[in-house]
């Protein structure tokens, strides 16, 4: 049994935020965030939160596959901004939305969420386990953001993207590899410490926190090293993918990536100028983006990465369905 992409869907929430607002909020402007970044725009949720986003993308997903909800077996949701810490899980928040009663489980793996869980919905169907998971990468980062940190806030935006992974006898149509990777040593470089019981109320440090340069530097050598490790090994080249679909974080890493296995500049998919850096959300929003101007196809290949908290970071070699 082979594990495969059978639809794509996202939502983000409808207020725009662009940098000239930004400049009224902090000290920035326009010129620093689109050379540093490439981000122009952002979506920021007001009175939506995570499930609401995740469950809207979620609907997404099973109108594009033509299912019902309760032909799901398990939903497997990433974020770094749930609705609630420690619990219950926003992938039974959402469960309860798609009046669906099956396991649920969010999983912590930043903004590398996406791959982790196609990684573990992949395993599972392989296993013969289950035939039809809903994967979902949802963020509220404006939420976890402060507002006053020039050197954060501008970076990210809210935004939900889902897929449906399915059993297949067809190896054509089957995820091909998946790569997965994290080093706890950076622990302190991508951190939201006030959150959990290390520090709990001690600290006001209730912030996302993050020390973007040094972030910067790991996550183009990880990913250059991810994107090749599964290509070779997969005997392939650049030349065999048909899209590369990095997580959008910054133009920068992602032009640098692109450029450590020769992917020509077509092929690579952009859309951080529009949503900023939207964690575990980025890479189904982009797919789904793709997908709805008519780029990516059915029998395309795409290429994967993604680089987050942790750090955690990976790759996958997907063909669209
Ligand atoms: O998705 C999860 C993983 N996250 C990432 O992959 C993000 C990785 N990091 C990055 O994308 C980049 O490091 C940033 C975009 C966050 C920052 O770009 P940078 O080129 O690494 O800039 P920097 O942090 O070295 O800062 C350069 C200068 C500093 O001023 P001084 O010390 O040179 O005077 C900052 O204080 O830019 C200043 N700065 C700003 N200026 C205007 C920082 N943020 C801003 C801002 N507006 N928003």
């Amino acid at each position: 049994m082979f594990a495969k992409m059978t639809s794509i869907g996202a939502y983000v929430p409808e207020k725009i935020l662009t940098n000239k607002d930004l400049e009224k909020i902090v000290d920035t402007d326009d010129e620093w965030i689109t050379k540093r970044t490439g981000i122009k725009t952002r979506h920021i949720a007001k009175d939506e939160v995570t499930s609401d986003l995740a469950y809207k993308a979620a609907l997404n997903a099973l109108k594009n596959a033509n299912m019902q909800p309760d032909e799901i077996d398990m939903i497997i949701l990433a974020t770094i901004s749930p609705d609630y810490f420690t619990m219950p899980s926003t992938a039974c928040v959402v469960a309860d939305k798609l009046g669906i009663v099956r396991p649920a489980v969010d999983i912590a793996a930043a903004c590398t969420g996406f791959i982790y869980a196609l990684a573990q919905a992949k395993a599972f169907i392989q296993s013969g386990m289950y035939k039809n998971i809903l994967i979902i990468g949802a963020e509220t980062i404006s939420k976890i953001v402060n507002w006053k940190d020039r050197t954060t806030c501008v970076l990210f935006g809210d935004g939900a993207g889902a897929a449906i992974i399915s059993a297949t006898e067809n190896k054509e149509e089957a995820i091909i590899d998946i790569d997965i990777n994290a080093d706890g040593k950076y622990q302190d470089y991508l951190i939201t410490p006030g959150r959990g019981v290390k520090y709990g109320c001690e600290t006001d440090r209730i912030w996302l926190e993050m020390k973007g340069n040094e972030t910067f530097k790991v996550a183009v050598k990880t990913l250059s090293q991810s994107v090749r490790d599964i290509l070779k090994r997969n005997n392939l080249t650049s030349e065999d993918i048909d899209w590369f679909v990095p997580h959008q974080a910054n133009y920068r890493i992602i032009d640098a990536v692109a450029r450590a296995i020769k992917m020509p500049k077509e092929k690579s998919v952009l859309t951080v100028h529009k949503y900023g850096n939207t964690s575990s959300a980025s890479i189904p929003m982009a797919i789904n983006e793709m997908v709805n101007i008519g780029k990516i196809k059915k029998g395309d290949l795409m290429l994967l990465d993604a680089f987050g908290g942790g750090f955690t970071w990976g790759s996958a070699l997907v063909p669209f369905n």
